[in-house]
């Protein structure tokens, strides 16, 4: 451990279940000295797995819809009490499509689904910049992530609206980013990681197959949560203190590699050139 977090306090959203960045990146951000508040939507919290992340990491929980201005206002309020003054990171790591849960297929999009994902899964990013900054909660040079997918900007077919959806965060991580550094000096950046063995990502069609596809991609294999977690630490260390608006690719290479010697030898190149 490297303290890189000694001091610092933050909000971590999306801790689901062991399974979850947000939770990997809750455990790495306690070892390194961090102190931090816990939130998830109410209804998730009902499956108490929290509770033990909170106990484990020495956290309070707030529960917070992402969608409510109101219950955000709520969540950085509260956190400031309970932390002692501004805070000094924020993590975003929140998804869900009901167009993919229900598999429906990307040109027969439901719209009202599609408006439930784009609200709490991209629009969620700006509601608590927006109430963050109206509070002024942030400290300088404190340091926002959300995660998201590559599908914001190549074709994954099975990824449907939340393609969109993420292009949509990562925008608003760039244009809010540009306002809050002018005028608070906050960083706002994304991070783009790998397919993920979690709640939200196994529940994507296909999903198993993809995993081993980008692995196969990917010089380095696949990015896990663990790895995910600790890019997510140095983004909120002062480390990379310049380092904002940025959409970064946490993926073992998968982003900058056009085919691979294990996905020609896969095919049977090989054999028939
Ligand atoms: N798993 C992957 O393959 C992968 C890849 C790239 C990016 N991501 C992104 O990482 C982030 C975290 O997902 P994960 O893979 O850890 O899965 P996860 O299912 O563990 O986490 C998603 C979280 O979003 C929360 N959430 C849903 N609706 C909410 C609402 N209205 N208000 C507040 N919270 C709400 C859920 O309760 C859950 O904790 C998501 O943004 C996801 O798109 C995942």
């Amino acid at each position: 451990m490297y303290n890189l977090l000694k001091g610092k306090t933050g909000i971590i959203s999306g801790a689901l279940d062991k399974n979850s960045i947000a939770w990997k990146v809750a455990e790495k951000a306690h070892a390194e000295g961090a102190k931090f508040v816990l939130t998830n939507a109410p209804i998730a919290m009902r499956m108490g797995e929290i509770n033990a992340l909170a106990e484990a990491t020495g956290s309070q929980i707030v529960p917070a819809d992402a969608t409510s201005v109101e219950e955000l206002t709520n969540l950085f309020t509260q956190s400031q009490e309970i932390l002692g003054g501004k805070i000094d990171f924020v993590l975003h790591s929140i998804g869900m499509s009901v167009n993919i849960r229900k598999k429906i297929p990307y040109t027969e999009l439901n719209y009202d689904y599609f408006n439930k994902g784009i609200d709490v899964s991209a629009m969620s990013l700006h509601k608590m910049l927006s109430v963050a900054k109206k509070l002024d909660a942030i400290n300088e040079w404190g340091s926002v992530v959300a995660l998201t997918y590559m599908a914001a900007q190549r074709t994954y077919p099975f990824y449907t609206d939340m393609a969109d959806i993420k292009a949509m965060l990562e925008s608003i991580a760039r244009s809010f980013g540009y306002h809050y550094g002018l005028e608070k000096k906050v960083r706002i950046n994304t991070v783009s990681q790998s397919p993920t063995k979690t709640t939200a990502g196994t529940g994507i069609k296909g999903f198993g197959d993809f995993y081993d596809f980008a692995n196969a991609i990917a010089p380095l294999g696949n990015a896990d949560a663990e790895s995910c977690a600790d890019y997510c630490i140095t983004l909120f260390s002062d480390l990379t203190r310049m380092v904002t608006m940025q959409n970064l690719f946490h993926d073992g290479g998968y982003s900058s590699t056009g085919v691979s010697d294990d996905v020609m030898h896969r095919l049977g190149v090989e054999n028939n050139s």
